[in-house]
């Protein structure tokens, strides 16, 4: 008796490069093209019409939740040379993406960073940058909107000085101005 479950209609390229863990669902439709690694952690659950690609490694901890349609993938099209086509220029340095243990994915949302532990991505979300353990983010590009705070033991939102995101811009804003 196999250990995990794939529903029908799965797509799995590359086949000895994925590896899946005991109790693990693989629902309808999911295409996973693994060129490098992709290992899905026990009793984690991958929703229908997810795309996973990998040309190194995409790690899916254990007990992840992937929303339908959530897309991961640790690489890029090559797109600098105008010359050619983008399809014939070949794919961009892959850099592992690591989703912690007990994380959850929305609806479409897009992985192109890590996630910490137990982190939530909300639905539609871009993720460009790695997430800490116990966050929630979510917009394109996703920004941390709520994170666990141990001191208190209760979950805080950020206010709009403290989003990451909003930071990042205004560091390179003023980057761009000093040049
Ligand atoms: C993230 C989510 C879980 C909400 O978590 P929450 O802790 O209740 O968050 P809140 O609703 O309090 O929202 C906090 C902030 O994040 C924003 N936000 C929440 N979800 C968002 C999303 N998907 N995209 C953009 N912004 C989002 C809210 O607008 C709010 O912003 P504000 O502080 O500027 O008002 C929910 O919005 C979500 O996206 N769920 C995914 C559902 C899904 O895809 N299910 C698939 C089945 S597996």
């Amino acid at each position: 008796m196999e250990e995990y479950l794939i529903y029908k209609n799965c797509d799995l390229r590359n086949r000895p490069n994925i590896q899946i863990g005991k109790g693990a669902v693989i629902q309808e439709s999911v295409w996973i093209d693994a060129r490098g690694k992709v290992i899905i952690g026990e009793g984690s659950n991958i929703g229908r019409r997810c795309v996973i690609g990998s040309g190194k490694l995409v790690k899916i901890g254990k007990k992840v939740l992937l929303g339908p349609g959530t897309y991961v993938n640790d690489m890029d099209h090559a797109y600098q040379d105008i010359t050619k086509p983008i399809m014939d220029q070949g794919i961009t340095n892959p850099r592992p993406i690591k989703i912690g243990d007990g994380s959850w994915t929305g609806i479409n949302s897009v992985v192109r960073a890590s996630m910490g532990k137990n982190c939530v991505l909300g639905a539609n979300s871009v993720l460009t940058h790695d997430l800490p353990d116990y966050c929630m983010a979510a917009g394109q590009p996703a920004i941390i909107r709520k994170q666990y705070d141990p001191k208190t033991k209760k979950w805080k939102s950020l206010n709009w000085i403290n989003r990451i995101g909003l930071l990042r811009k205004v560091k390179k804003y003023l980057a761009q101005l000093l040049h």
